[in-house]
This record gives structure tokens, sequence and C-alpha cells, in this order.
């Protein structure tokens, strides 16, 4: 039986209190009836307006610049993983728009984040972008400067011709550095708040999903055809699941996912994997649901399932088992929504993170120019419970064109997805500055995240 989703919503409802018709994400998930962690029975949804949004927010370069001195100068933003540093001396260079710094492990445990740039005539003292082990010192390719991995300056050439240089005055200049998760963050502002402050409720809902014990499986990057923004936002609504990736309809809870806005920073939304949308007319049986799922097997030549069964519980014991033989872990006590569910936080402004187990990915973007930016996908999994850590994945790059089908090893299912969203950026980019309306209309439940967004941009843009 469907729902009709035509059907205007109450008028006697306030703005932003208007919800799909049929079970919430909670309902779904309570009634898997295992434990689940007790943030993801959570809801935070706030109504935060429903002003239109002007395109010029992704059009213009004026804007485009005060972002870059005003934003990403002054959040964090994570610049490795800890397992990319293992030893002193090994560091990674992160680079985002003008900016570039050093991320170096200077003692077993400390890490401090440099400006890469050298004192003497402002050289980069290593390549943007680049990553090494082992560095006993920073020595300019220049000429020479050489500084301690502490900061102090160790050594100038012909130092008989610098008598005016103050040595005192010659450390390396630090950004701050703060560690959460297993990453590394940076933040250039010395007058921000604690990281610990910043991420909101994610140490406390992530004490439930320790991702520090996990490691870098798989990490591709790839330039996407969008300002920044649109990018991200693609990623913060399952509204379009019906329209964009309709063939995921049987499988998919869309227009009833869960929106939550935790604080200026965080967002999430949870939607239900193995639980059909909403939209559909005529509801798929628990059977069709299964094999929509890919485990029509699991019904063993039967034509239905086994009293008490759903096609959840039954997907999700599955991919226990098999996942805890294929990552070398004990899933038993993993919850169904954990096994299946697409839960998936932001942090302003830049870093999405899905703690699940079946999908265990990090995004990062980055802005590249107005028109451009760099998206990231790490899957982290879990380290094997009675082996060595894994070395982290080399990254894979992506040019603008490719297929995310061309990675090896990447799922084949989650790469037609990810080229699904990101050709849609094209249209959208261009139908944005074709707009003779000149502005989005968002919807009040499903696209709050981005107008959380954009509310938090302003923070920054105007202070
Ligand atoms: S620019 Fe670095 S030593 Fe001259
Ligand atoms: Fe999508």
């Amino acid at each position: 039986m469907g729902y009709d989703l035509t059907k205007p919503s109450d008028p006697a409802l306030a703005p932003g209190e208007a919800r799909c018709p049929g079970p919430s994400t909670r309902d779904i998930i309570a009634s898997d009836g295992d434990q689940v962690p007790p943030p993801l029975l959570e809801e935070s949804y706030q109504f935060l307006g429903d002003a239109d949004i002007a395109f010029n927010r992704y059009t213009s370069e004026d804007l485009y610049d005060r972002e870059i001195r005003r934003v990403w100068s002054r959040t964090w933003q994570w610049a490795c993983r800890e397992e990319h540093i293992p030893n002193v001396g090994d560091y990674v260079v992160y680079d985002v728009g003008p900016y570039s710094i050093i991320v170096i492990r200077v003692a077993q445990h400390e890490i401090k984040g440099y400006v890469n740039s050298c004192l003497h005539r402002g050289m980069q003292l290593c390549d943007a972008g680049s990553q090494g082990q082992g560095k006993q010192f920073l020595r300019c390719p220049f000429h020479g400067f050489t500084w301690h991995l502490d900061g102090t300056l160790k050594e100038v050439p012909c130092r008989w011709d610098f008598p005016h240089l103050n040595e005192d005055e010659f450390n390396l200049p630090e950004v701050r550095v703060g560690l959460w998760g297993g990453f590394v963050f940076i933040n250039m502002d010395p007058d921000a708040q604690d990281l610990m402050d910043y991420l909101e409720v994610l140490p406390n809902h992530f004490a439930h999903w320790p991702l520090q014990e996990r490691f870098v499986a798989m990490h591709v990057e790839k330039v996407l055809p969008a300002n920044w923004k649109m990018a991200i936002e693609a990623f913060l609504e399952a509204y379009h699941v019906l329209a964009t990736h309709s063939e995921a309809v049987k499988t998919v809870g869309d227009a009833n996912a869960q929106y939550d806005i935790f604080g200026e920073n965080v967002t999430r939304f949870v939607h239900t994997i193995g639980y059909p949308s909403p939209h559909l007319r005529d509801q798929p049986s628990q059977e069709e649901q299964l094999q929509a799922l890919g485990g029509g097997h699991l019904l063993e030549g039967s034509d239905k399932l086994p009293p008490g069964e759903t096609a959840r519980s039954l997907f999700a014991a599955f991919q226990r088992r098999e996942f805890s033989k294929e990552l070398g872990v004990d899933l038993s006590g993993v919850s169904t929504s954990e096994m299946l569910d697409s839960i998936e936080y932001f942090v302003f402004p830049n870093m999405f993170l899905f703690p699940g187990i079946t999908i265990p990915m990090i995004y990062r973007f980055r802005p590249i120019d107005v028109d451009h930016c760099i998206h990231e996908i790490l899957f982290l999994h879990p380290v094997p419970e009675n082996g060595p850590r894994p070395p982290p994945a080399q990254k894979v790059r992506l040019e603008i064109e490719d297929s995310y089908s061309t990675v090896e090893g990447f799922n084949p299912g989650l790469a037609y997805v990810f080229d699904q969203d990101t050709d849609n950026l094209y249209r959208q980019r261009a139908g944005a500055k074709a707009s003779v309306k000149g502005a989005q209309t968002l919807g009040n439940y499903q696209e709050a995240r981005i107008r959380r967004l954009h509310m938090t941009l302003d923070n920054y843009l105007n202070t």
C-alpha cells in the first residue's frame, strides 16, 4: 500500500513541521528489534527559515575570494589520517585554495602543522600535495635555509650575510593541530574554538564508532565541475533519490529519511536501506525487497521469508557473516541499521562521515576555483582483530570526465550512483548560471542541511 506524497501538508502545521507520510526512520530502526547505539534514535530537526538562496553564492568570484579568506583560513579541516604519518619525520602537505600546510610528526606523540613557505624568499619547503617519510629536518630547496622538526632554525647558508636575522624570530610559523578519530585536523586561525567544541555531538556519537580503529582501505580523488558548495549539497539530501537514482526506490527509504541539525557545524541524515521508498504506491513485499537488495539467494528456493524475519533482518545477517569473514572482525553485535543504512554526518566546511559498516566512507571537498572542486572518497574499514594494521591505501586520481567505475575494487553499484550524482553537477552549474529567477527554493525539511551550511558560511563571512 502506498502513501500519497502529493497531498498538501496540513495547513495547521507551522512551516517546517510537515513530514513525509509513512513510517519514520526512527520507527523503522526501532522495529528492527535489536540494540542500536542511542545516537541513532536521536532526532534533532530545526526549522531554519524558507528564504530563497541566490545562485550568485555559487558563481560570484568576489564571494569565492571572501570564502577563501574568511572561511577556509578559519575552520577546522582534516589534513590526513594519523596512519599516514606513523613515524617521526613523516609528513603530508595539505593544500586548500592558496594555503599550504606541512603536517608532520615531530615526536612519537606530537604532530605539528607548519606554513609551507620559506621565511627567506617564500619557496614552498615541500611540494604541494606531497607526502613522505622520515624527514630529519625541513630544508628549503632554493638556498638551503633549514629548520629542525620542532620548527626552530637550524642553518642559514652564508650566515655572515644575514647579521640582521634574529634566530628567535625565525621559527617556522605554526598552525593549530587537533586530533580526533584517527584524523589530524588543522586550523589556521589562532583564535578558533577548540576542535572538540567545534565537532559538537561528534565525539559523543562516534564513541560508538571509533574511527581511530579503522584504516584507509581505498582512497579516490576526483575533480568535480561545480562550486564546492553545490557539490557538497548534492550529498546532503536524499530528496534526489527518486529522480536521480530511481533504480533504488525498492530498497531505499528516501522521502522519509531523517534530517538532523545538531549545531552550527554538524548535521546528519539517516536513510534506511532495505525499506522501500514511500513514493511507491504499490509497496513491494518483503521477498521482493530482499531480491532487490541482492539477497534473493537467502530465500533458499522458498517464496516466503522465514517467520519473524524481514528483508532487513535477513540481509543484515548475511552482511554480518560476509563482512566478518572478509574484514577479520566480529560484527555479531552490530545492529541492522549500522549494517545497512546510509548514516551520514557532515562537519562544516567539508567533511562527511559514514559510520556504518557496509559503506564506511569519508568525503572531503576542497575548492579549486569558483566553478570546480576536489572530492575525495575514502573507505575506512575496521582494522582486523588478529592482524597488523594494514598500511593506508594510495590515492587514486580521477580526472573530471572519468567514471568511478574505472577504479579497481570500487563497488560497481556505488560507482554508478556517484557517476549519476556528479554528472548532475554539469547541468546544475549551467542551469544556475542561466537562471532568470536567480535563486534556489529549498524544501523546509529535506533540504534543511543545505540551509544550515549557508547560515554557517554567513557567520564566517560576516564576522
Ligand atoms: S627561498 Fe628558501 S632558502 Fe631561499
Ligand atoms: Fe545521490
